[in-house]
């Protein structure tokens, strides 16, 4: 738990976001499996503040249920009309104090647009206006280029902060400060509260500014600090998709970078894309061209890729998949996996089995050792350990109305392009000839045989193709016969 932990966090997420041109809300598009606004959520949880509170306005029926079903702790302030970050805040203050919370101590306000932001510089920020006494403490960046930021502007002698101003408001003297308001805040509350109460809305944008918050504490005589970020990228807010990309990159590096130092090998990061949700133990190795989404998890020495898509699936110790995408699959150590693979959800494949190339499984488990080396549709069923797939089988699951599942023991060998009529059950140690349509159960140990006796209708092509290519050949052939005799 955080040692300066926060009275609360309010997160302001009620602007609309229009540079987006999107129908969906600013604060829920996604980079690295989680919304905008989860990402700020979950750096804030670091924090362990006793109340965190978003601020929604803009389609707030939708934000207000992603942020229930991410978050359940989460409270909700809503701001019917966008009358500034200063009114945001007051929303969110007033929708704690309303349900009677009596909040004592300090509150962070952040943006829910600035995905890049960690857990780790919140606590900075903490505990710098913690260990200063400070009324408040902005979280500054210095920037490339501050347009449309609002400037810090410090006292000339002091270097303390006076004010900051708009950029809509500022002077051209202001405009070439390179510091810059992250508009990321940490107040005393109760201070906090009561200077809300004064911002006025005599600005170029007729809003309440919660920047003005920093000058009417300073003018009441109190401390008035700022937090240098360290890395400006930190607090790159998104506007639109240009920067949702670049965020999205960003991050994307930063999770690849923590994952190569925890012992994974990524061999190109640069065509590697990981969610921030994606677990790894030491030596797996990610080869280029590969997405690993959600709750992923690689175990150690395992290998996946290239080009492979995973999400929510787990990689067992040394199992291997390559070309593969995978959707809720489950990879047991040392199996394989592809190439060319398509795991569905209900994928379970035991130590050491294999689905190999151009096969297909879907909520079927295959046990340990047991294999389904080529060309073959796998859908409900079970197999137990040590069976071998023949190649190009189909699980024959659906009849139209209804799927049904196939039963096949352990030690069985089922021959290659079989179609396995489902409901079916194989035996322990069965075996089926290729070519077989098996529609009824075959007991253990026995062979099944389903297709069309094989008959061979000798001269047909001498009689029906006189002349041809072919019936020269077999000519040639009954000659050659002949002469061996
Ligand atoms: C704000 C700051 C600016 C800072 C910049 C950093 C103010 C007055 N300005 O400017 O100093 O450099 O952020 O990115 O605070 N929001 C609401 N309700 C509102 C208005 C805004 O919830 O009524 C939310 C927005 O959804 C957004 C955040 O507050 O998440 C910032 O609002 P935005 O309009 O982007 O402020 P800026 O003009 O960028
Ligand atoms: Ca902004």
């Amino acid at each position: 738990m955080s040692a300066n932990r926060p009275a609360a966090v309010v997160v302001l997420a009620a602007g609309e976001g229009t540079r987006m041109k999107s129908a969906t809300p600013k604060v829920l598009h996604a980079i690295c499996g989680r919304s905008l606004v989860g990402h700020v959520v979950a750096a804030s949880r670091e924090l362990s503040p006793e109340h965190l509170v978003v601020v929604v306005g803009h389609a707030r029926e939708q934000v207000t249920a992603h942020l229930a079903e991410i978050d359940a702790e989460v409270r909700t302030a809503v701001q019917h009309e966008q009358n500034g970050t200063g009114h945001a805040v007051r929303m969110g203050l007033e929708e704690l104090s309303g349900s009677g919370v009596a909040l004592d101590g300090t509150v962070i306000v952040v943006c829910g647009d600035t995905p890049l932001l960690t857990g780790a510089t919140l606590e900075r920020l903490a505990s710098a206006h913690a260990t200063d006494g400070n009324a408040v403490t902005v979280l500054t960046a210095e920037v490339p280029d501050s347009t449309g930021y609002g400037r810090i502007v410090r006292d000339a002698a002091s270097g303390a902060v006076t004010a900051i101003v708009e950029h809509k408001d500022a002077t051209d003297a202001q405009r070439a400060i390179r510091e810059i308001n992250s508009g990321v805040f940490a107040f005393d509350a109760q201070l906090l509260t009561d200077a809300l109460g004064k911002v006025r809305t005599d600005n170029s944008q007729g809003e309440e500014y919660l920047t003005d918050v920093l000058g009417i504490l300073r003018e009441a005589g109190h401390r008035v600090g700022a937090a240098v970020a360290g890395d400006h990228r930190e607090i790159l807010g998104i506007n639109n998709r240009v920067q949702l990309a670049e965020a999205r990159r960003l991050l994307n590096e930063r999770l690849l970078e923590r994952a190569m130092l925890s012992g994974v090998t990524v061999v190109d990061p640069g065509t590697t894309w990981i969610d921030a949700t994606v677990t790894f133990e030491p030596d797996a190795l990610v080869h280029p061209g590969t997405q690993l989404l959600g709750a992923t998890h690689l175990a150690a020495h395992s290998e996946v890729g290239p080009n492979s898509r995973l999400t929510d699936t787990t990689v067992g110790e040394g199992a291997v998949v390559s070309f593969t995408v995978a959707d809720r699959a489950e990879v047991g150590a040392g199996a394989g996996v592809g190439p060319y693979a398509y795991l569905r959800p209900g994928s379970r494949l035991g130590a050491k089995s294999k689905a190999g190339t151009y096969v297909e499984m879907k909520n079927a488990s295959l046990g340990e050792g047991s294999k389904v080396p080529h060309l073959s549709y796998v859908g409900d069923a079970t197999i137990g350990d040590h069976t071998n797939i023949g190649a190009a089988s189909v699980f024959v699951n659906y009849d139209g109305v209804n799927k049904h599942h196939t039963t096949i023991g352990s030690h069985c060998r089922t021959g290659a392009d079989n179609m396995l009529v489902a409901p079916v059950t194989i035996g322990d140690g069965a075996y089926t000839a290729a070519g077989s349509v098996i529609t009824k159960d075959v007991p253990p140990g026995s062979l099944a045989v389903a297709r069309g006796q094989q008959r061979n209708i000798e001269g047909w092509v001498a009689r029906k193709r006189p002349g041809s290519a072919a019936a020269r050949a077999a000519e040639s052939a009954h000659q050659d016969n002949q002469g061996d005799q």
